[in-house]
């Protein structure tokens, strides 16, 4: 059933009784809502495709070591000029940007994202996506340093992502249970479509880059070898990768199954590819709050410290059964 109630409520005074009911202030609801003016107007673009000239590359490269896509330069651009101009935001954090970015000094929160998750993507008309997350921001330190992102994931107040797939599809939580919202292209706002998500634990249904195989260490190799050849107890295991890792969650929110991206042996990829703050953190904050698992080396991610902002964690979330024979296989003796 669809609710028509769009995010903290409307102009024309109608509330969100779920919002609401998580207690968030606001202060939060009009950011979160310019983070969402933010991702209408790249949905907007992703759209019109070839038509808007937002396909293909740059020539720079960001501080991951990737070429940027034209359209991670427009996305990262358009979040960081429309939070720049919200009074509500102290610092800035991206994929795209080496430093963190100083707002309003007196501000109450900090917003990261991920502008462009998938960008491999872009030019095949593909899944996409914008990941974002919302912590306080912290007086004990400056606006410009990376030390207001040290925060445990456990300590997000807002995380979401916008799949920019064939409908414009908003997941998000704001402590309270993960909630699934769709753009209605007819009146311009998202409206809540799935009020509570619950993640599905009988999956069978595995998503991680087998192509990387040859470099994940012995026991994940075995683990993947029981999986895919030898144990009968997964005899219905099938894969599905998408490149995007806002596409792979989005499926395992709606139909079970785990995502993997372990740490592997190419440099660079000592803790595998997966960024803990614009990637990582936010959508484990979305899977717990739909009853799943996420975990780092047998540990639960929300729970790790960061150590550097661009820090890379490997990843394993989704059904908790299946996130909990991993680690079992592969943790339980270190
Ligand atoms: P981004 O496009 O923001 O750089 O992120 C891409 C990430 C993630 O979304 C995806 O699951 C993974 O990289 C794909 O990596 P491989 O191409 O190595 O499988
Ligand atoms: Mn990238
Ligand atoms: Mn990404
Ligand atoms: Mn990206």
């Amino acid at each position: 059933m669809t609710l028509i109630v769009s995010i903290g409520g409307n102009k024309h005074g109608k509330t969100d009784p779920y919002i609401k009911k998580d207690g968030v202030e606001l202060d939060l609801i009009l950011l979160i809502r310019t983070i969402l003016a933010a991702t209408k107007e790249i949905a907007f673009r992703v759209s019109q495709g070839e038509l808007s000239g937002v396909l293909g590359s740059t020539l720079d490269e960001n501080i991951q070591g990737e070429v940027q896509k034209k359209l991670d330069v427009l996305a990262n651009q358009l979040l960081k000029d429309m939070l720049s101009d919200d009074d509500s935001v102290r610092s800035i954090a991206s994929e795209e940007e080496e430093f963190v970015v100083p707002v309003h000094s007196t501000a109450p929160y900090i917003v990261a994202f991920d502008p462009l998750d998938g960008s491999s993507n872009i030019d095949i008309n593909g899944q996409i996506g914008t990941i974002f997350t919302i912590y306080r921001a912290r007086d004990d330190v400056a606006a410009n340093s990376p030390e207001q992102f040290a925060q445990l994931g456990t300590e997000q107040v807002c995380a979401g992502y916008v799949l920019y797939g064939p409908s414009t599809y908003l997941m998000m939580t704001t402590g309270g249970p993960t909630r699934g919202y769709t753009l209605d292209l007819t009146h311009g706002g998202y409206l809540l479509t799935v009020p509570e998500v619950t993640l599905s634990q009988d999956s069978m249904e595995f998503s991680a880059n087998m192509a990387n195989y040859r470099y994940w260490q012995e026991g994940v190799q075995h683990y993947f070898d029981q999986v895919l050849y030898s144990s009968e107890d997964y005899k219905d295991v099938t894969m599905r990768y998408n490149g995007a890792m806002v596409g792979d969650i989005n499926r395992i929110l709606i139909k079970g199954g785990v995502f993997h991206y372990p740490s592997d042996a190419r440099a660079g990829n000592e803790n595998g590819k997966i960024r803990l703050l614009y990637e990582a953190n936010p959508l484990a904050m979305l899977i717990e709050k739909a009853g799943g698992k996420a975990t780092a080396h047998g540990k639960r991610i929300m729970a790790l410290p960061p150590t550097s902002l661009h820090q890379r964690v490997p990843v394993v979330m989704g059904s908790n059964n299946l996130v909990d024979e991993f680690d079992k296989a592969i943790f339980s003796n270190s």
